[in-house]
């Protein structure tokens, strides 16, 4: 266990980042058709769509028998509002190949009770997981989906209150930084855990730290990518500025 089932392939940059974790999922979808790919948002994994969507329209993928399962939403944003993650998935995944839209699960952020929300996603989970797949960023906190710095690992999918780190991160998404919604809905550690394999993006020097921190430190919850470590397939694809406090 630990680092050595972790694969670490360091990338020149953004855009060679983009092109490794696509065919790393273009892989996964030609071998098993019918894969459960768990997929990211944020601004590390855009490239990475824009290539499927590429090798989709050249005719190299089929996402027919796919289902997506995403790790988080917003708490009060729908797929119409432009900063949700339903929207941003919609955007750069869902219309632009040939997915059956019922097999995209996204949490609800429109359900404003948050147990009724996360039992029904777990549910979901339940029902078509484990991924095969698990995509996930790092975020600036060492965050994978919403779930932020705890003393714990929550174990399904949970409500958070967004740290300030993180709502500092994302209102470059807002109009302003009020606007960012003060809580999400996350898949947990634990269904993260099962996926069957783990693809970690990691782009810039910004990052550099915390993934040092995630690959190298103590198995935390104060740092919960840091439970990584114990994933028995991880490949963490990074560029030179994020690798760089590691030789
Ligand atoms: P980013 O977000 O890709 O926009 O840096 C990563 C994350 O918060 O998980």
């Amino acid at each position: 266990m630990g680092v050595k089932a972790m694969r670490i392939y360091r990338v020149k940059d953004y855009e060679q980042l983009s092109k490794v974790a696509a065919n790393r999922i273009a892989a996964q979808v030609t071998l098993k058709p019918d894969s459960v790919l768990g997929v990211a948002t944020g601004s590390t994994p855009v490239g990475m769509y824009e290539n499927l969507v590429k090798m989709y329209e050249g005719g190299d993928l089929d996402f027919s028998q796919v289902t997506t399962i995403n790790l988080d939403e917003y708490k009060g944003l729908g797929k119409e509002s432009s900063q949700s993650y339903a929207y941003y998935m919609e955007e750069k995944l869902f219309s632009k190949v040939n997915l059956n839209r019922k097999r995209t699960f996204v949490p609800d952020g429109t359900e404003p009770d948050s147990e009724k929300a996360c039992q029904a996603y777990n549910e979901v989970l339940h029902r078509v997981g484990p991924a095969d797949i698990q995509v996930l960023g790092i975020g600036h906190d060492g965050h994978i989906g919403f779930n932020e710095p705890a003393d714990y690992f929550p174990d399904e999918t949970h409500c958070v209150a967004l740290d300030e780190m993180t709502i500092q991160a994302n209102k470059r998404f807002f109009e302003s930084e009020a606007e960012v919604p003060g809580e999400s809905y996350t898949m947990g550690i634990g269904t993260i855990m099962r996926a069957k394999s783990i693809l970690l993006l990691v782009s810039g020097a910004e990052k550099a730290g915390i993934l040092k921190k995630a690959l190298y430190g103590p198995v935390t919850p104060g740092v919960p990518a840091s439970i990584l470590q114990f994933h028995p397939d991880v490949t963490v694809i990074a560029d030179e500025e994020a690798l760089k406090e590691i030789e």
